[in-house]
């Protein structure tokens, strides 16, 4: 059998789902927000504040890993629990998604996927089997299939055949699969279309896989668009299997997305924007390199309780991107991911309460408001 579970807790009147994945590295209370740790890192953030956000399982980079430092080197000092010092349940993207959006000189067939490497010049191979074996050696508790992303809009024969190829992918990803405690998801493809969402679910919820992503979304298509496909794609995923919408999102998104059923996420909106001096909080993004902030004692939240809002003002956090010092990044993304966090564990209770819809109203009624 699989060796990560989904355990249903119960259901919202709206549709959200309160749920547990059971992993061999630990438990994960659902829904989630995985914060994505490209290189084996989550950047600018160390496992041990990494804990304190209040984050439970963590995302790893199959086409960064295999770049640099390779699957090999990973495997020999230990895994991708042993090298991040996570010890919680992991989860790594199969790479396809990366080599459609990042890598140069693609070349695609029903083998696989050929690009050339950013790092050395050197011409990868990645086929579906190739991307289970560098997983099973990075070692995570889940493993994502290798898929085939296209852009939108596209035509609809390039979204058809690209899906079709991503159901074949998974079959070639399970054959492949050597390791007992690894899980392998599927991911459904199939643009914006109602018609090929469903043919590419039931393609691969006939092969019983440990659990499925919504895949191929955000990128670029409206909101409104992206909410509509996960509507009437949920219904078609079992409901005792877990459910991980790729690549988003907003606070917004995770919060409309759960009430359409959807259980884990990951994004690098929290860190990037960190980096960037942008933060989220429940009144909204806060640019902290505006002028406003220049001499505001105030902390940039109040309630936080991260170390940038417990110990420093928001004066001084302007201060910091101004004067281009990397503790800016670092409070930041630290403050970002404990927003990610405790919005999520609001909406875990919400869901316990059967109050989600009253949840997610007041939460966007905060952000609506002007920040102060
Ligand atoms: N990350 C965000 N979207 C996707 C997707 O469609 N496929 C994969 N493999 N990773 C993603
Ligand atoms: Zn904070």
């Amino acid at each position: 059998m699989h060796s990560v579970r989904y355990e249903p807790l119960g259901v919202d009147p709206t549709g959200a789902r309160r749920g547990r994945l059971h992993t061999p590295h630990g438990t994960v209370e659902l829904p989630t927000f995985m914060p994505v740790g490209t290189v084996g890192g989550v950047k600018c953030v160390d496992v041990e504040r990494l804990e304190g956000t209040g984050a439970q399982m963590v995302l790893g980079n199959t086409f960064h890993l295999a770049l640099r430092p390779g699957g090999d080197t990973v495997e020999k000092l230990g895994g991708l629990h042993a090298i991040s010092g996570w010890q919680g349940p992991m989860l790594t993207d199969s790479g396809g998604f990366q080599v459609f959006s990042l890598a140069d000189a693609r070349k695609v067939d029903e083998r696989g996927v050929r690009f050339k490497s950013h790092v050395n010049g050197d011409i990868i191979d990645l086929t579906p089997e190739r991307s289970v074996q560098i997983q099973e050696q990075l070692g995570a508790d889940v493993a994502m299939q290798l898929d085939e992303v296209v852009q939108l809009p596209s035509p609809p024969e390039v979204v058809r055949s690209a899906m079709d190829r991503s159901i074949r992918w998974a079959e070639r990803c399970i054959a492949a699969k050597t390791r007992q405690d690894q899980s392998l998801f599927g991911i459904v493809q199939g643009g914006l279309d109602p018609e090929m969402r469903r043919l590419s679910a039931e393609g691969l919820v006939a092969l019983d896989m440990a659990g499925y992503a919504i895949g191929g979304l955000s990128v670029g298509e409206p909101a409104a668009d992206m909410y509509r496909t996960i509507e009437f794609t949920e219904p078609l995923l079992p409901k005792e299997k877990p459910r991980y919408l790729m690549g988003v999102g907003t606070p917004d998104d995770l919060l409309e997305s759960v009430q359409r059923g959807v259980d884990m996420f990951d994004c690098v909106m929290p860190t990037r924007n960190g980096r960037n001096g942008l933060a989220f909080t429940y009144r909204g993004p806060v640019r902290l390199k505006n002028a406003v902030h220049q001499h505001d004692q105030r902390p940039l939240e109040a309630d936080c309780p991260c170390v940038g809002c417990r110990r420093h003002s928001r004066g001084y956090l302007r201060h910091l991107f101004m004067a281009g010092e990397m503790l800016g990044g670092i409070l930041l993304s630290i403050h970002n991911l404990t927003f990610y966090q405790r919005l999520m564990a609001g909406a875990r209770a919400a869901i316990e309460a059967e109050s989600y819809a009253e949840y997610k109203r007041a939460c966007q009624a905060g952000w609506a408001k002007k920040p102060n």
